[in-house]
Formats: C-alpha cells, structure tokens, sequence
C-alpha cells in the first residue's frame, strides 16, 4: 500500500502533539468554516486528533467520518474516539460513497497545502495524476452539491529535527524530485533509530491544483483569512 503510516504510527501522536501541527487552531479554524454543515468527513482521519479537538469545541449535532487506509492508525483513532465518530478503513481511490456528505476536509491527510515561497502547492499522498483525478471525483459524489472541502495549509517542508518527550528525537529529511518529493521521518534515542519511515508526496503548483480540482467539481472560494485553511466548494 502506497505512503502506509504503519512504520511511524506507534510514534505519531508523540511527534504530532509536540509542535508539528497546531490541532486547536486547525480545528477553531474548520468550525468556524463548517458553520451549520452536519455530515462531515475527514479525509485522511491518522489517529482522530483532529476528530477529538473538533468534538471538544462542542460540535452540537456534528457527525463525523474519517477515513484511512492505514489500520494501525485507525486502531488508536478508535481508542481516542470509541463511538463518538464513524471510522472507515478506506482508499479514497476506490471510494464509493453515495452522496451523504455536507462537507469534508483534510489535515495533512489525502491532500494538503504548503506555503511555499513561490507561491503555494498542494500536496498528495497519491502519486499519479489519474489516481488524484480518481480520488477527487469519488469525493464530489460523496458530497452534496455546494458543500465545502477545506483542505489546511501547513508550513513549506523542511529538514530539520527536534527533542521529543522520553529523550527521543524526531527528524525530518526532504529531497524533491520534480514534482514529486520524498519524506524520511526518522525517531532516534541516543542515535539508534526506533522508526522510520518514508513517504513519497506528489506536488501540484497551486494554479495547477486548483484547475485539477475544478475539473473534478471543485472551485476555488477563498482561503481563510489565518491562512490555515483553502476553502473548495463542491459544484
Ligand atoms: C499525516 S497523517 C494525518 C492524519 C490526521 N489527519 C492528523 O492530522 O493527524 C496522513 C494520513 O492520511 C492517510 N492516507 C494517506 N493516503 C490515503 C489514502 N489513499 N486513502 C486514505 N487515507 C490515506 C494515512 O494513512 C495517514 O493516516
């Protein structure tokens, strides 16, 4: 299976949760966005840490989806979230949901977005342009006709590594390859590595990405003014 998360999933919430992303304000930003928007699904759900922080702001009547691909982070996404949200082990490539959804979004899941300096890309876990074409129109016959997709934005990639609680240290190590990109993920103690993984990322220039997904039948609306967030809107 292509960028499985299994080698790094024992690790990811310790790496995630200490300064990677900001989970409180991914989800303050999607509530603000998601409005009165009932049916939600998460694309690309990890662990649930995004599920639990948007359930803690209150959520009334929200009920959430995620789905993943990678079964050892689903298992902890069900620890963290028991009933509370509906988790789907699920390919979005070979999705077949009928259209239930009032909108969806991703947190460095399928999709992402990089501010990078020359002006911004989108970032996908799938690796042929077919598969992204594939994926994205499976999701806009899950999603009713003018339903958003927020896809969040992060930080441009880059090598870098960092103490983690437990005297381990997470690293980070980027190499582009036209439009592709490889990422190591490295956790060490005392210099002996306790996981690694790689992932390989596709890189579409931010016009490009938004024509793609405008030919699957999502347009461009607006970027949230904190810059987290791209907002879609499904046509
Ligand atoms: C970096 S994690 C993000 C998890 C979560 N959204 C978070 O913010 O912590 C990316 C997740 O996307 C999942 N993923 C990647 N490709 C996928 C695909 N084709 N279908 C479903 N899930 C996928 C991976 O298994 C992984 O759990």
């Amino acid at each position: 299976m292509a960028n499985s998360y299994t080698a790094l999933s024992r690790h990811y919430d310790l790496i995630m949760t200490s300064g990677y992303y900001d989970y409180g304000a991914y989800a303050r930003a999607l509530a603000a966005e998601l409005g009165d928007h009932r049916e939600v699904l998460e694309l690309g759900v990890g662990t649930g840490l995004v599920c639990e922080s948007l359930l803690e702001l209150g959520g009334a009547g929200l009920r959430l989806t995620g789905i993943d691909h990678t079964e050892s982070m689903l298992s902890q996404a069900r620890d963290r979230l028991g009933n509370r949200v509906r988790l789907v082990r699920q390919d979005i490539v070979e999705m077949t949901t009928p259209s239930v959804f009032d909108a969806a979004y991703s947190v460095g899941g399928v999709w992402y977005g990089t501010q990078d300096p020359e002006g911004g890309a989108l970032c996908s876990h799938l690796l042929e342009e077919d598969d992204d074409v594939r994926a994205l129109k499976n999701l806009a016959t899950a999603i009713r006709p003018g339903g958003p997709l927020l896809l969040a934005v992060q930080q441009a990639h880059r090598n870098y590594q960092r103490p983690l609680p437990g005297g381990l240290v997470y690293a980070q190590e980027i190499r582009s390859e036209g439009d592709r990109f490889v990422k190591d993920y490295f956790v060490r103690k005392e210099g002996e590595v306790l996981a690694h993984q790689r992932c390989e990322f596709r890189a579409y220039p931010r016009e490009r990405a938004d024509r793609l997904l405008a030919h699957c039948g999502f347009r461009f609306a607006r970027a949230t003014d904190d810059g987290l967030l791209r907002r879609y809107v499904r046509e």
